[in-house]
């Protein structure tokens, strides 16, 4: 008999401020690049980690969406609400904080917590930073 394999989803939102910035440009280049989006902002940002993993035939579940929760809530949530991701977030200082480079960080921040996750197989992280524009990671190729 084969396993279903299903892909459960947990959604946490932030608030936070943000300015794309490249210290590498002139801050005219800046300007020119990054439009309005140079100057400090914030978003009220989603984020979405999905895990892919089989159905325990005993508890009905890939793994307790509990356990996605409190990691997203610990490494995300916790780190990023109600700050200067520029600045005040360790982990993204010297970075340019768009929304790619903020999923593939999460990415990395959630799959560090990978023992806490079961047997499950992290394939996606979504990051809405508004309701038309969003961007997803698949982990690295
Ligand atoms: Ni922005």
């Amino acid at each position: 008999m084969t396993v279903p394999i299903v892909d459960i989803t947990h959604r946490e939102d932030f608030s936070a401020a943000h300015r794309l910035h490249c210290d590498s440009l002139s801050a005219e280049e800046n300007l020119a690049l990054y439009g309005p989006c140079n100057t400090l902002h914030g978003h009220n940002y989603g984020v979405e980690v999905t895990l892919r993993g089989p159905v325990d035939p005993v508890t009905g579940m890939v793994i307790n969406l509990v356990d996605l929760m409190r990691v997203m809530r610990e490494e995300i949530f916790d780190a990023c609400d109600h700050k200067f991701l520029n600045e005040d977030v360790p982990w993204l200082v010297g970075l340019v904080p768009t929304a790619e480079v903020l999923a593939i960080a999460f990415w990395d921040r959630v799959a560090a917590r990978r023992s806490d996750l079961g047997d499950s197989e992290m394939t996606r992280v979504r990051v809405i930073e508004s309701r038309n524009n969003f961007v997803d990671y698949h982990g690295p190729s």
